[in-house]
Formats: C-alpha cells, sequence, structure tokens
C-alpha cells in the first residue's frame, strides 16, 4: 500500500470544518501552556501557595504543536496562547515562532498580564518585539487598575509599572491588535474604570470591561463583588455621556463593543448577564495538562494527553478526538445553573 502523508488520509477522512449540534463552527483553539504565574490575581489563584503540576503533567511544545497542526487541518485558523503567564515558561518566544509557521493558521495571539512584555531577550529586543517578529498579531493584556495599591490588592504583587512597561514595549513593537482586559469588581476597581478608559484612550487600546466568572474559588464571589457590564456601562455613562452600540465592530471573542461621543470604543464582556453570550461561539480550549474543553463554562472536558501519549495513536485519531469533542459542546454555559465554582481559572486559561 502506498503511504499516505497524514494531511491526505485527513482531508479524505474529515471535512476541512468542524462543527457542533447547534450551528457553532470551530475557528478558535485557546491554548494554556502553563498553570504558573508571577501574579495572584484575586479572582484566578488567590491562594499565595500554589500546588503546581508536575513538569510531565503539562504538554510539551512538541505535543501542543502537534495538537495545533491537526486542529487547524480540520478549520481552527486561530490560535490564542494563554495561561497562567505564557511568557512565564521557558522557551515560549521559540514555541510561538513555530505556532506562527503552521499552516492554516493564520492569527495568533497571545493573553498576558503584560508584566514580561518589556523584559529583554538574549538578543536585547524586548519580548513584545520577540513576538511581533514571530508573528503575533494580537495581545490581550490584563490590567484592572492603575492605582498602585488598588492593584497589589488584585494581583498580590506590586508590578503595576512592569504592566504599563509591557503595554508600551507592545506599542513600540508594532504590534497590530493590543487589547486591555479589565474584569469588574465592585467595591474594587468601580472608581478606575474612568481612569483605565483614559489611558486606553491615549495610547489608541481597544479596552474590554469581564463580568466576573465563577472560575474560582467560591469566597471570591461574594454578590457583593459581582458588577454586571450594563450596571458597568451605565455607571461610565454618567461621565463619558452616551455609549452607543456597535453591532457591526466585533472582534474574534464574545465582547460586544459601544461608542463614545469621541470615537472610543469599549468592549463588555457579559458572560453572566448577557443571555445572547455563547451564540456565537466559535471556540475549544486546550488546558496546559492536555484536557480539551468545548466550553469555559462546563465541567466537561476531556482527555486527549492520554491520546498523544499513546504511541498507538496516530494524527487520524486526534483529528476523530477533536470531533467527538465538538459534538459535545453545549449550546451555552452552565454559569447560571449547575455550574459549581471551584476548578481555578488559571488551571484552564481563561
Ligand atoms: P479575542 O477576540 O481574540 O481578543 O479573544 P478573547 O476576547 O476571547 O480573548 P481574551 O483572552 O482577552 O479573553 C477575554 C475574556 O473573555 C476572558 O475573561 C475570557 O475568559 C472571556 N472569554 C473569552 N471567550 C469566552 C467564552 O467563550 N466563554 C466565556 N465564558 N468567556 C470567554
Ligand atoms: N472572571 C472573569 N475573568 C477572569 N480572568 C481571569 N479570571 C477571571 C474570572 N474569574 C481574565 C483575566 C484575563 C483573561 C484571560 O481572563 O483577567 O484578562
Ligand atoms: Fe496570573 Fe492572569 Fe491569573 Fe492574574 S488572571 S493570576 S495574571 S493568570
Amino acid at each position: 500500500m502506498v503511504p499516505h502523508a497524514v494531511s491526505d488520509i485527513l482531508a479524505f477522512r474529515f471535512p476541512k470544518r468542524m462543527e457542533d449540534l447547534h450551528g457553532h463552527l470551530i475557528s478558535y483553539l485557546r491554548v494554556s501552556i502553563t498553570d504558573r504565574c508571577n501574579e495572584r490575581c484575586h479572582y484566578c489563584m488567590p491562594e499565595e501557595e500554589q500546588d503546581w503540576l508536575a513538569r510531565e503533567e503539562v504538554l510539551s511544545y512538541e505535543e501542543i504543536l502537534r495538537t495545533v497542526r491537526v486542529a487547524a487541518l480540520l478549520g481552527v485558523k486561530k490560535i490564542r496562547v494563554t495561561g497562567g503567564e505564557p511568557l512565564t515558561r521557558r522557551n515560549v518566544l521559540w514555541f510561538v515562532d513555530q505556532l506562527c509557521e503552521i499552516d492554516g493558521i493564520d492569527d495568533v495571539g497571545i493573553s498576558t498580564n503584560g508584566t514580561l512584555l518589556g523584559k529583554t531577550t538574549k538578543d536585547g529586543r524586548t519580548y513584545a518585539k520577540a513576538l511581533k517578529d514571530a508573528g503575533v498579531r494580537s495581545v490581550n493584556i490584563s490590567l484592572d487598575t492603575l492605582d498602585a495599591k488598588a492593584y497589589h490588592r488584585t494581583t498580590g504583587r506590586d508590578l503595576l509599572n512592569a504592566a504599563i512597561g509591557g503595554i508600551d514595549a507592545a506599542r513600540d513593537a508594532g504590534i497590530e491588535k493590543i487589547k486591555i482586559n479589565t474584569v469588574l469588581m465592585r467595591n474594587r476597581n468601580e472608581n478606575d474604570l474612568w481612569d483605565l478608559v483614559d489611558f486606553a484612550h491615549d495610547r489608541d487600546l481597544l479596552l474590554r470591561f469581564i463580568e466576573l466568572m465563577p472560575v474560582s474559588t467560591t469566597e471570591v464571589l461574594e454578590d457583593d463583588q459581582f458588577f454586571t457590564v450594563n450596571d458597568a456601562r451605565k455607571l461610565l455613562e454618567f461621565r463619558l455621556g452616551e455609549l452607543s452600540f456597535r453591532p457591526d465592530f466585533r472582534t474574534n471573542g464574545p465582547a460586544r463593543y459601544y461608542e463614545r461621543g469621541n470615537g472610543q470604543l469599549l468592549g463588555f464582556i457579559g458572560a453572566m448577564s448577557d443571555f445572547h453570550f455563547c451564540e456565537t461561539c466559535n471556540k475549544l480550549r486546550l488546558t496546559c495538562e492536555g484536557k480539551l474543553r468545548p466550553c469555559l463554562g462546563s465541567h466537561m472536558e476531556f482527555d486527549l494527553r492520554k491520546v498523544l501519549r499513546d504511541p498507538q495513536m496516530s494524527d487520524a485519531d486526534i483529528a476523530g478526538f477533536f470531533r467527538d469533542v465538538v459534538a459535545r459542546k453545549p449550546k451555552e454555559h452552565d454559569f447560571r445553573n449547575a455550574y459549581e465554582p471551584g476548578r481555578r481559572m488559571i488551571a484552564i486559561g481563561g
């Protein structure tokens, strides 16, 4: 028998698209490459002492790259690298370089806390510049406040200046799309939103406000911290004037955008309060220990690592695994219903 290239077999056996039972077409894979982080965000990994995964439990870069190659054959076009803090993992720049080379992947982004973007590599470039040179098109940076004390209270670290330096390094590097993510927390950062709006406006960055999701330990999810995107918008309108909905403006994720009188766009990610949130979902998640998750807001996850590490399993088996997981993708998340808070966001990758 004439041996076929893996891609031929896949092209023959599978159409180059993945659609779930609810009409979601999957084109976006979020890949968490580490559970470690140099910060301790209150809503993500609040305890100081962490039980980090052992190295052998975490997928190797080669395992991830193989997974992405197969995913690309199934219609995935966009990869977002997440963590933990992805830039803390050793040789991450090499990994991103390889990722950007994969046929069919036309958009590679990173979600980061920004604190390491300004760090310099051995050849004197910043991490941000090295990422840009590798082909990274978008960087999403978490920033919940510009107040140094509040930053410490939220992240457990004094790294506000490093985060701002990282944002500036990303701008200097010429990264095409830079977004700022602000998690809304009543009694914590509700008075800091305007400064963030000005900060984003001055630097021409896209700012998004995110509702707190119960992907954490229960104690940080008290009702008095929860702040809906609608309430945030109303609060902002007190000082900014009316914000008008721009349904025609979309990024790849679930954010909805509104426009200020001066033209600045502001995004709102209302996973908890927006009943249409999941309608346009286009993604799957791969956790750093190799679990494929069809939805952030559902406890379902499937052990791809076992398949990747089984010498009997081919790329076609990995493709079959992807299809089975997509077939189980729920219509919408379960945050409003049966979801039990518990698994930390850091383990899943946002
Ligand atoms: P881009 O459009 O590529 O910028 O992607 P994104 O908005 O999906 O990326 P980012 O990593 O910046 O995520 C922003 C926030 O939106 C995070 O808190 C995510 O957890 C949340 N988010 C993104 N996608 C989903 C989703 O499918 N479901 C839920 N519940 N939250 C999501
Ligand atoms: N709820 C909402 N957003 C969260 N993030 C981390 N944990 C939570 C949570 N429990 C955000 C981070 C980052 C993005 C990837 O996810 O702030 O911007
Ligand atoms: Fe680290 Fe991001 Fe989690 Fe904060 S939200 S602890 S920066 S992974």
